[in-house]
């Protein structure tokens, strides 16, 4: 190991402001507003799907329940908890599409992206900068946030002597009001708060936000307050923003998963890694890396080198370790870079069974193209013949798991691709119809082409269906008018990366993974790093969620 090799801190940048929402117990709320006698306040209620919650209220957490427990476990911790069933995930998609119109609606830039159902950043560096360009310092207790550069009245009021919700981080007795990156933190916070309580009022949701200079620090501190609370990062300076990165643990920095903790754990330590990263629980602190001399941009690019690595990965984990995150809060867009329905199985093996699920799927796969992709010219309700196709798929693609060696937990999990034919875009047939050619003209021989390799025995864990490789503008257009996005969405084709937040001392909080549940789970080559990243949990299947959509692009590493 080469010591001398250099260890320069990156340099953070101050000048931007990024909020995050998540929405608390999102499905939970959902169900809840949608029926609200289902849970009177107080009512602990849990959203299953198969044998797992996906998610439970407060009311059920405060009585031990947990997301992601197995139900029997949950009902057993708590026998008063309501189950209702969550499978069916588009009231999420509908809520969660709303509520990000909604949301979108105040940017100015159109930075506004969202991660799964129910994340979402906001870039506000212009709203915010407007409003500091605008700040009387004389008044600053009864100060107007102006939410439109044209409409003087558009806004709200604050007092901008203090900080909306909780400050992570020393607040100065004497706040120096020319400090621009003080006044970004003041006034992201109100507006922070003004959001949260209009989302709240006007839609009945309660959220939870972080504020901070980028996405990686306002996602980690939005979690340090929970539920319907938000959280500013009063860092303002390199060494602030690493003093608050240096207690964390390393696995709750989205971005480092299993593997490279304990990867990064038996570096440090000249221990060899646990067989099983994935049920090995790091305690590593974020400070300890970073502080140790055997760590630097370098060392880290070497050990990340593999088959698949992505060049640079060494330098974006260093630059992780500091909490700099340079990634852009992308802008919102109206199509999403693929569709993709999936469902998990205890075991599916005969051919009859296979092919209800694939033709069950494949109608839902339709049903979201249709949702997603289609728009009408006119704004009005529209029958068919005035809707066209906002984007077409031209792949499709077919993805299995299965379960190979019950007592070595050994899954295997295989894709094959083809295009996706053409008469999925008739508006005339109907869905039913479709789903059915669609079966037999395509998934069928894609499977085939699976079962040379697997052998004639199926024994599915899971299948996955989906429409990729978006190409904007009608098929028709052969003037080359229609552009192909799967470029711009190369890397955002990495729909739901690694975020996850644990807190210290509580249970995990993990979005993708459900560690302390979770079952072995070895990612191989051809899985999309979405996929890879799910939650595996019990013995059964893992919650669904939604994957489709052109979410954030993340470090990639073997
Ligand atoms: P989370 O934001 O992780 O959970 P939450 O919103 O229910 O709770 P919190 O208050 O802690 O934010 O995930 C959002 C939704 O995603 C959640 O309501 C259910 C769903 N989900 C899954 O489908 N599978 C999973 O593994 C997890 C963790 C969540
Ligand atoms: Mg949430």
């Amino acid at each position: 190991m080469d010591f001398t090799q250099p260890r320069k801190p990156p340099t953070h940048s101050h000048n931007r402001l990024v909020l995050q929402f998540d929405y608390d117990c999102f499905y939970a709320q959902v169900h809840t507003n949608l029926n609200p006698s289902l849970a009177p306040p107080g009512t602990p209620l849990g959203i299953k799907q198969k044998n797992i919650l996906a998610t439970c209220n407060y009311a059920a957490r405060a009585r031990g329940v947990r997301k992601l427990m197995l139900v029997t476990e949950a009902c057993k911790v708590c026998p008063e908890l309501r189950l209702v069933d969550g499978e069916d995930l588009t009231p999420f998609r509908d809520v969660s599409k709303k509520l990000f119109g909604f949301i979108r609606g105040f940017s100015w830039c159109g930075r506004v992206e969202r991660l799964g159902l129910d994340e979402i950043f906001m870039d506000v560096t212009d709203l915010v900068d407007h409003n500091i360009s605008c700040l009387n310092r004389n008044g600053l207790e009864s100060s107007f946030f102006y939410l439109s550069k044209r409409d003087p009245e558009k806004g709200f009021s604050c007092d901008l002597t203090k900080f909306a919700g909780m400050v992570e981080g020393e607040i100065p007795e004497n706040p120096n009001y020319d400090d621009l990156g003080f006044l970004r933190l003041l006034l992201g916070s109100h507006l922070a708060l003004y959001l949260r309580t209009r989302i709240e009022d006007d839609y009945g949701y309660t959220s939870t936000c972080g504020v901070s200079t980028n996405k990686v620090l306002s996602k980690l501190v939005g979690a340090r307050h929970k539920p319907c609370n938000q959280t500013t990062l009063l860092a303002l300076t390199d060494g602030d923003v690493t003093n608050f990165m240096g207690d964390l643990k390393l696995r709750s920095v989205p971005g480092i998963g299993f593997k490279m903790a304990s990867m990064l754990e038996s570096h440090l330590t000249g221990h060899s890694p646990p067989d099983n990263p994935h049920e090995y629980e790091s305690k590593l602190k974020v400070g300890e890396v970073r502080e140790s001399p055997k760590i630097s941009p370098s060392s880290l690019e070497k050990m990340l080198s593999g088959p698949g690595a992505e060049r640079g990965a060494g330098s974006r984990i260093w630059q992780l370790l500091h909490g700099v995150d340079p990634s852009e809060v992308k802008e919102a867009s109206d199509v999403p870079s693929q569709i993709s329905i999936e469902d998990t199985y205890k075991g599916l093996s005969t051919m009859p069974q296979i092919l209800e699920e694939l033709h069950r799927l494949s109608h839902s796969l339709l049903r979201r193209m249709k949702g997603d992709l289609l728009t009408r010219d006119d704004g009005a309700r529209a029958d068919a013949g005035e809707q066209r196709w906002l984007a077409r798929p031209r792949t499709l693609r077919l993805s299995i798991r299965s379960w190979h060696n019950m007592h070595a937990q050994n899954y295997q999990r295989a894709s094959r691709s083809g295009p996706l034919p053409n008469f999925v875009f008739d508006l005339q047939s109907d869905t039913e119809h479709l789903a059915e050619r669609l079966v037999s003209e395509a998934l069928l021989p894609l499977l085939r082409r699976l079962s040379s390799e697997k052998g004639p025995k199926w024994n599915l864990q899971l299948i996955n269906i989906c429409a990729a490789n978006m190409v904007m503008g009608a098929a028709e257009d052969r003037s080359g008018v229609g552009r192909n996005i799967a470029s711009m969405f190369k890397h955002q084709d990495e729909a739901l990366r690694p975020w996850r937040v644990m807190h210290d001392g509580s249970e995990v909080d993990d979005k993708e993974t459900g560690e302390r549940n979770s079952r072995p789970h070895v990612p191989d080559p051809e899985e999309t790093p979405n996929e890879v990243q799910k939650a595996q949990v019990g013995n059964s299947a893992r919650t669904q969620r939604d994957i489709g959509g052109a979410y954030s692009p993340w470090i990639e590493y073997p």
